[in-house]
């Protein structure tokens, strides 16, 4: 029975890259609309295992916990330079909090990268990747110095503005490679079909 479901043959929608198993198909792509003549059969080129793995999506939901962070701790921070007064315990309190974890999960999500890039294109030496890789090591960097400055003197002036320096920094590298990642996203695997399977 397992074997037989493994073995159903896939389909995918070539205008928009919608994949799909051959008993879902409906009279129109679920994605984009267009009639069933549209699709044609589609080869998953990736092992079963090591789609499997991708499926569990770990990269991309470990990204999102230093992005939030980020944007929690320049957030606090920025309120507390405009408003010194609107509660400062809170805001400095908010800002020692996600300052002190940053690193653990920017190092989380570098490594569920390399383990994603690794599985998806079998190497991690292509040059979108290594491109991910310098500026996840920018990153990386700058998030090692906010565990440090949120612990000495956060209520010190100097601390905040290098705080919000290396933020900024991390920030910056975030977005670079969130865009990067976004990207990657829409290859390899045929675009939309990482929910095939799936019914929305
Ligand atoms: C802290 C470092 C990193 C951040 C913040 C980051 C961020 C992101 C984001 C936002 C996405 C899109 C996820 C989505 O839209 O749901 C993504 C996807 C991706 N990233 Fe990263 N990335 C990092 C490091 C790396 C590294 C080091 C590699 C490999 C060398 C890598 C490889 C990939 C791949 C292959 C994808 C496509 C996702 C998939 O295959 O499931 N990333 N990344």
């Amino acid at each position: 029975m397992k074997e037989e479901k493994e073995q159903e043959k896939l389909f995918i929608c070539k205008p928009c890259g919608y994949v799909m198993k051959e008993s879902e198909l409906e009279d129109i792509c679920p994605a984009c609309g267009l009639p069933k003549k549209v699709f044609e059969q589609y080869k998953e080129r990736m092992s079963p295992g090591r789609s499997k793995i991708l499926h569990l999506d770990l990269h991309p939901i470990a990204v999102h916990f230093p992005q939030t962070l980020l944007v929690f701790l320049l957030q606090a921070l920025l309120i507390n330079l405009i408003f010194p007064d609107f509660f400062p315990e809170v805001m400095l309190g908010a800002a020692r909090f996600a300052g002190a974890i940053f690193p653990f999960t920017v190092v989380a999500a570098f490594i569920s990268g390399l383990v994603d890039g690794k599985l998806r294109f079998k190497s991690v030496t292509t040059p979108i990747l290594k491109k991910k890789i310098v500026y996840s090591i920018i990153m990386t960097i700058a998030a090692m110095f906010t565990p440090f400055l949120v612990w000495h003197n956060i209520d010190d002036l100097n601390s905040k503005l290098l705080l919000m320096l290396c933020g900024s920094i991390a920030l910056f590298c975030g977005i670079v490679l969130g865009h990067a990642g976004k990207r990657l996203m829409n290859i390899g695997m045929g675009g939309a079909v990482k929910i095939w399977g799936r019914k929305f």
